[in-house]
């Protein structure tokens, strides 16, 4: 066994910190600790979070992590961070937090995005960055602070992602690695570093942002003052770690191009590796750079996925702990397409394939004979069908997928992966991990150990996949129930947008 047997891998998410224990030399997750934090909505559709929150929550469930007799900070090898990503964290001459962090899910940009595109020019920056300016994304936020909070905007020295933040207040360093970079829409993912052409044109000093590392590079030490506060090793190396997704990809085990996850949170995401720079001159796949050094991925982005779910659970079952078995053996008793009922999962506006933030859920084409099995199933495939619109983007692009893992907490019903499987026609299967941002945090945090050479070996030796789902005789009707789905959302989009 190594001297320090155990690496650290954090995750600081939306909901709360994370923070897993993994041994090194066997893989098993020996500690799980977590500590939440809230969300503020100061006006409708914005989210903000206080970065002090963060790292209180984190060196919490840090203590709690290394508490008892058998791990320390001293047999900490290392930690790789892994975070919510796009972000805004500003921090003045003393490396003070100037205002809360506006967040991923915040919507205030809209007018930001559309000044991005006209400034730069659509295409021109979908072939630097590898996508359309979004909402969502780090760029609009700065413009926002620069017109609406221009005294707060000037005093800024620093600006940072999540995860990066916390690192600061873990190691003293400024440092972003290009996986969350790439969400900022200022990285040129042909060169993963900065893009001097976007900043020039957007007016934005490059000294405010870090250095931009590969997620395995070793970007800091635990500080002194940091070890006081959490019961680490001060000197212990921290890797740069990645964004929530591209670490998930690596906890996922994604480290070829055949072999693509679906991650079904409250979110849904399609995840694939490329081996080369992603471009899809539409803006509908999103390009990023992977948390495996030279590589990149390409993304589809579902808003509500299990979070139609949990919509149609809390309106229409109750909240008790077994709403979700009775609304998945409704739909079992219904047959495939639910007779016509069809269910667009696009409650909070849509990201992949249509990138409209108007874009709403709907019910259609009921009858009288349609009973609530049936809407539990027409909630269950539409929001696979968005997910497969994903897929077909990432199979339009010339690449090929034979197969899929699915995680997150939609991966725990047998019965929805064989949906997938037969809904995506493609072999659907589970891996051993479960908290994959978090882990794979950890494995990055082996290869800056030295524990494994790269990532890639890194996967190898600790991800593995349960027997699949292969797809049954139902995958060729849906095949045909998804094309009848993809003429809902045209037809009802000037319904959407009608005001
Ligand atoms: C990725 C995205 C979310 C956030 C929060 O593009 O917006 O996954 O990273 O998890």
């Amino acid at each position: 066994m190594a001297d320090r047997p155990y690496v650290l891998g954090i995750d600081i998410g939306t909901g709360g910190a994370r923070v897993l224990v993994v041994n090194q030399d066997t893989g098993e997750v020996v500690r799980i600790a977590s500590s939440d934090y809230p969300s503020s909505t100061p006006n409708a559709g914005w989210s903000e979070q206080n970065p002090d929150d963060w790292w209180r929550s984190c060196c919490s469930a840090i203590q709690q992590a290394l508490a008892g007799q058998d791990i320390s900070g001293e047999s900490i090898a290392a930690i790789g961070l892994s975070g919510q990503m796009h972000g805004l964290v500003l921090h003045d001459e003393h490396s003070s937090v100037l205002r809360p962090a506006i967040i991923w899910n915040d919507q205030r940009t809209a007018e930001q995005c559309e000044q991005i595109h006209e400034i730069i020019g659509r295409d021109r920056l979908i072939e630097i960055t590898g996508k359309p300016a979004m909402t969502s994304f780090t760029a609009p936020k700065i413009l926002w602070m620069r017109q609406h909070e221009s005294q707060v905007f000037v005093r800024t020295r620093q600006i940072l992602l999540p995860k990066d933040s916390v690192r600061f207040q873990l190691t003293g360093t400024y440092a972003m690695d290009a996986s969350d970079a790439s969400g900022t829409s200022l990285l040129d993912l042909e060169t993963r570093d900065w893009s001097d052409e976007i900043l020039q044109k957007l007016e934005i000093d490059r000294p405010l942002l870090p250095e931009v590392c590969e997620s395995q590079d070793i970007a800091g030490t635990v500080s002194a003052r940091a070890a006081s506060m959490t019961g680490l090793r001060p000197g212990t190396p921290v890797v740069a770690g990645a964004g929530d997704q591209a670490a998930g990809g690596v906890g996922c085990g994604i480290g070829n191009e055949s072999v693509a996850s679906l991650n079904l949170g409250t979110s849904g995401v399609v995840f694939a590796d490329r081996n080369t720079r992603p471009h899809d001159p539409t803006g509908a796949l999103h390009g990023y750079c992977h948390a495996v050094a030279g590589a990149w991925h390409v993304m589809g982005v579902m808003l509500s996925a299990g979070g139609s779910l949990k919509w149609y659970r809390d309106t229409f079952e109750g909240p008790d702990a077994a709403a979700y078995d009775r609304i998945l053996e409704g739909a079992r008793t219904v047959t495939p397409g639910c007779n016509g009922l069809c269910f667009l999962p696009y409650l909070t506006g849509e990201r992949t394939p249509h990138a409209d933030p108007k874009a709403r859920g709907a019910f259609v084409g009921m009858t009288n004979q349609h009973e609530r099995s049936h809407f539990a199933r027409a909630v269950l495939e539409g929001v696979l069908f968005g997910l497969k619109d994903g897929l077909d983007l990432i199979r339009s692009s010339g690449q090929s997928i034979t197969s899929i893992r699915m995680t997150g907490g939609g991966a725990r019903s047998s019965f929805w992966r064989q949906m997938a499987a037969d809904i995506f026609n493609l072999p659907v299967s589970t891996v051993n991990v479960t908290d994959g941002s978090a882990y794979g945090a950890a494995l990055l945090a082996m290869v800056g150990s030295g524990r494994f050479p790269d990532v890639r070996n890194a996967m190898k030796a600790f991800i593995h996949e349960s027997a699949a789902h292969e797809p049954s005789h139902d995958a060729r009707l849906y095949d045909d129930l998804h094309d009848r789905w993809r003429t809902v959302y045209p037809a009802l989009a000037p319904i959407f947008h009608a005001d």
